[in-house]
């Protein structure tokens, strides 16, 4: 039986839908990437804004025609499987099963009840705040970064965010288990490591803590690189600084969600830092490491949020001149408190406001990425390029993906490349031998 995965969000969710096919290649179905052959299509998705869950509603619905012509079966797992549970069923009648984030070990036996019990709708969503898939040691296949989760779920309750409500309580994975999965990631040839988590800077296992873990896996000899998302303004420790500047496989790369710059809206949002606080750690990781590229997530139109209030937001991402910025208009998620603040900000005005956020950004990543020409980057290649058979793909250590001429036995090297030019988001290069 072939089941195709599609999977939606962060790479939380990318890391995930690894662990649901390893579950299901355990228990003899096959993973298949054409879409057409599949017996099952389960999408993992997103809650985090309306439109994630719109988009993928709409995928459903075009998928759903064939199942009149074939015994197609049709599951939603992830966030909103865990936030609208039966009421998926509700919303639509062809979705076939519901699986919750920590019940993913129980997918292969819905499967087989839907095909050979002929059962109706399955639904597992019981909420589970001790699993971490203990002992899973995800198949890896795809390019050649592996993602390793450290931990789940998320205590911190920003006021807008519905992760906590559908991911559960923070929890760590053993230190042992993480070590043993970079090991055995490296082996196999996947040199450059994510570690995943809601929050990785509060990564807390029997006396180990992030800054730890980041020293015990540098340790790890099988892997060339390390990095980590998503850091906490609140919890990343000068002990995690120091560890970052001292590992050498620790990449000069940090994704440190800012969401605003000014200090009342942070407050309402209960991230717990200030816009001051946030500059500090900037200048400090600068300091450590100054080549680091710093990334963050910033939302625009959070409720009550005055036009002064933007601006302040606006001047920090002036100021601290991020390499690269996930910018967000403000999704109200039910069951989350800025949902119920009763000042919401009209829809134009958010949208307005974001594309403000959106063009700054986009000339500060410009400047970012010419102030790269000239410089010797190392490159992990990990593809053929997208645009032509000739050139090659990868990555430097500061995130920046990097085109140059070069054939498919370069995959899986690091070599040294000259930047020569920098195209939107991409930097271009030429080999040094
Ligand atoms: N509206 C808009 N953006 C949001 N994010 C989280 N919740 C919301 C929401 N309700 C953004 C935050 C977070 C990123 C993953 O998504 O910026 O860091
Ligand atoms: Fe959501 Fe805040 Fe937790 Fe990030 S830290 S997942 S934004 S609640």
């Amino acid at each position: 039986m072939k089941i195709f995965i599609e999977t939606y969000g962060c790479q939380m969710n990318v890391a995930d839908s690894e662990l649901v096919s390893t579950i299901l290649q355990d228990n003899k179905f096959q993973i298949t990437k054409n879409v057409k052959e599949a017996d099952v299509i389960i999408f993992n998705t997103c809650s985090v804004r309306q439109n994630a869950e719109d988009r993928v509603m709409g995928r459903i619905s075009n998928e759903m025609s064939r199942k009149s012509k074939q015994n197609l079966k049709i599951g939603v797992i992830g966030c909103m499987a865990q936030r609208l549970q039966d009421k998926l069923h509700e919303m639509n009648k062809e979705i076939d099963f519901v699986v919750g984030v920590d019940q993913y070990k129980q997918i292969p036996e819905i499967i087989e009840n839907l095909f050979e019990k002929n059962t109706t709708f399955q639904e597992a969503t019981l909420v589970n705040n001790d699993e971490i898939y203990k002992d899973l040691y995800p198949h890896r296949g795809g390019e050649l970064n592996a993602f390793v989760t450290i931990m789940r779920g998320c205590n911190n309750f920003c006021s807008y965010c519905i992760v906590p409500h559908t991911r559960g309580r923070e929890r760590s994975r053993p230190l042992n288990d993480i070590l043993k999965e970079v090991e055995i990631a490296g082996k196999n040839g996947f040199k450059d490591v994510t570690l995943l988590g809601q929050n990785v800077n509060s990564y807390f296992f029997e006396g180990t803590n992030f800054a730890q873990l980041l020293r015990n896996i540098n340790n790890i000899k099988t892997i060339e690189r390390v990095r980590f998302v998503t850091s906490h303004p609140k919890d990343l420790s000068d002990e995690v600084i120091s560890a970052m500047a001292e590992c050498n496989k620790v990449c000069e790369h940090l994704h440190l969600a800012m969401q605003s710059g000014d200090n009342d809206i942070l407050a309402k949002m209960n991230r717990g830092y200030t816009a001051e606080h946030y500059l500090n750690i900037v200048k400090k990781l600068r300091k450590a490491m100054p080549e680091i590229a710093i990334t963050t997530d910033i939302i625009a139109g959070f409720p009550g949020e005055t036009e002064e209030q933007f601006q302040k937001t606006y001047d920090l991402m002036e100021k601290v001149e991020f390499d690269y910025a996930f910018t967000f208009k403000y999704s109200p998620r039910k069951g989350t408190k800025a949902a119920e603040f009763t000042n919401q900000i009209d829809e134009n005005v958010r949208l307005e406001r974001l594309q403000r956020l959106i063009k700054l950004q986009e000339s500060i990543t410009l400047k970012k990425y010419k102030e790269q020409i000239g410089k010797i980057k190392d490159i992990y290649v990990e593809k053929i390029s997208k645009k032509s058979d000739l050139e090659v793909a990868g990555k430097s250590r500061d995130f920046k993906i990097t085109v140059f001429e070069g054939d498919k036995s370069l995959i899986g090297q690091f070599v040294k490349v000259k930047i020569i030019d920098a195209v939107g988001w991409t930097l271009k290069g030429k080999i040094i031998k």
